[in-house]
């Protein structure tokens, strides 16, 4: 593209390029902040030349010309955008201690290809580790996988098959609809509430829609925040039960909890053989090794298994060995205590500073773990496509709460912004909401 071409609208890329809308979006914020590309609010988005500058007779609208839509601040914009937690909690010390006794300790077995199951002490800590969480298994039922979203595309190919409906609630995380849209499913959603999946509308959706699997988070569920009660963890087990529906429930988040003990997972309740539980590491310790894990039972086993040979063959060997050095040295729960802690202190600053600075008419509910804010801009305003470019602008971005919806959702969706509070310390916490106030307002002007 020549300077000063408009980009298209990130709908319409997103479409002809057959990726998320996220992604375009992303990819536009990150060209914007390079300068590479300026936006002008109501006109769209437009190539800059290299440095940023337009030329002196280019008819390229530059934000620097238009005070009015904010200037990009010099200390770059705070991402409220993605799902990682704070790098600075990241245990690097304790990680390269891990890897350094693993390598001198192992030597070339540490380099070597692992067992496709997984490396077997790993396996028996992750077995003991989840008993704290009320999960009861033997080491043999779990499999190691590469981080918690390949324990779900694994679980998810062994399960179904394409053309398959897959049921889950609605919104949901945006890692399962990227799995659903690459092995052709159908998708299914089920509204929530301040509680999680209304149980109370599943009955006649398992007779409308005959899901072939169930995938759930109960706890800090991803983008809403929301802990299923134990009633309603009890009532979904009983009901997919009786409609002998497998159930995959989703636990990162479980352990990022900072307020009252949820309930136990999913897993721990099952009375009936029914749940599959995909859980990992990326959240209470790292994302970067890339360990996840699922707890499978039976001839489903054997058959993720295969599923995962042909995937990877295997999940690197030294890096399940260092997170299993990293496990049994003891240091995961002072861990977590430091990144519970910070995360709640940032939680806390992220509603204080919402309060603040957002207008009125928007709601919220305080998370008792996680990461996320889902918030709900004032209906009938703008909206948050509409307040992103603008937001950018401003120094701030964030989720655009429709991407988490299934299929064409109630237009009340296109008012929700998700919110990643862990990644920012409490003072960008409070200047990335005043940013997004400002942009707010900004963009309700031009609308
Ligand atoms: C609900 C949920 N499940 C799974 C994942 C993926 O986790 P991992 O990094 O372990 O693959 C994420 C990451 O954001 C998530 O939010």
């Amino acid at each position: 593209m020549r300077v000063g071409d408009k980009l298209p609208p990130s709908r319409v890329l997103a479409a002809q390029l057959g990726v998320s809308r996220m992604c375009v979006v992303n990819a536009y914020a990150e060209l914007l902040n390079e300068g590479l590309l300026a936006a002008s609010p109501g006109r769209g988005t437009f190539v800059a030349s290299a440095f940023g500058a337009a030329p002196e007779n280019s008819a390229l609208p530059s934000i620097a010309a238009n005070p009015s839509a904010g200037t990009l601040p010099a200390d770059s914009v705070i991402a409220f955008s993605g799902g990682a937690p704070a790098e600075e909690f990241l245990p690097v010390a304790a990680i390269r201690r891990a890897i350094e006794a693993v390598l001198e300790r192992d030597g070339a077995a540490a380099v070597a290809y692992e067992e496709t199951e997984g490396y077997p002490p790993l396996r028996a800590a992750v077995a003991q580790h989840l008993a704290s969480l009320g999960i009861r298994t033997a080491a043999e039922n779990v499999l190691i996988t590469g981080g918690c979203q390949q324990a779900l595309d694994l679980a998810v190919q062994a399960l179904l098959n394409e053309g398959d409906t897959l049921l889950t609630t609605n919104p949901t995380y945006l890692g399962i609809l990227d799995i659903a849209r690459i092995r052709r499913l159908r998708v299914v959603g089920v509204p929530v509430d301040a509680q999680g999946l209304r149980t109370e509308l599943l009955d006649s959706a398992l007779v409308a829609y005959r899901p072939h699997l169930i995938y759930i988070a109960p706890t800090h569920h991803n983008p809403t925040g929301s802990v299923m009660p134990l009633h309603r963890r009890r009532v979904l087990l009983r009901i997919a039960a009786a409609a002998d529906v497998p159930i995959l429930e989703d636990g990162v988040y479980h352990e990022l909890s900072y307020g009252d003990e949820p309930p136990p997972p999913l897993k721990a309740l099952d009375e009936y053989g029914i749940v599959v539980h995909a859980n990992g590491f990326s959240k209470i310790v790292l994302p970067g090794t890339r360990i996840g894990y699922l707890i499978v039972e039976g001839g489903l086993r054997a058959r993720i298994l295969r599923v995962k040979q042909a995937a990877d063959i295997c999940t690197p060997s030294l890096n399940q060995r260092a997170m299993h050095h990293f496990l049994v040295s003891g240091a995961l729960s002072g861990h977590l205590d430091r990144v519970r802690r910070a995360c709640q202190q940032r939680r806390d600053a992220a509603l204080k500073a919402a309060q603040r600075h957002l207008p009125s008419g928007t709601r919220w509910s305080a998370p008792s773990g996680g990461v996320y804010l889902w918030i709900e801009l004032p209906q009938h305003g703008v909206t948050a496509a509409q307040l992103y470019p603008i937001a950018l602008q401003h120094g701030v971005s964030f989720a655009i709460g429709s991407e988490f919806f299934v299929g064409e959702s109630d237009p009340s969706a296109a008012y929700f912004i998700r919110v990643n509070f862990a990644q920012q310390p409490p003072l960008r916490i409070e200047e990335g909401m005043r940013r997004l106030g400002a942009a707010w307002r900004a963009a309700s002007q031009q609308l």
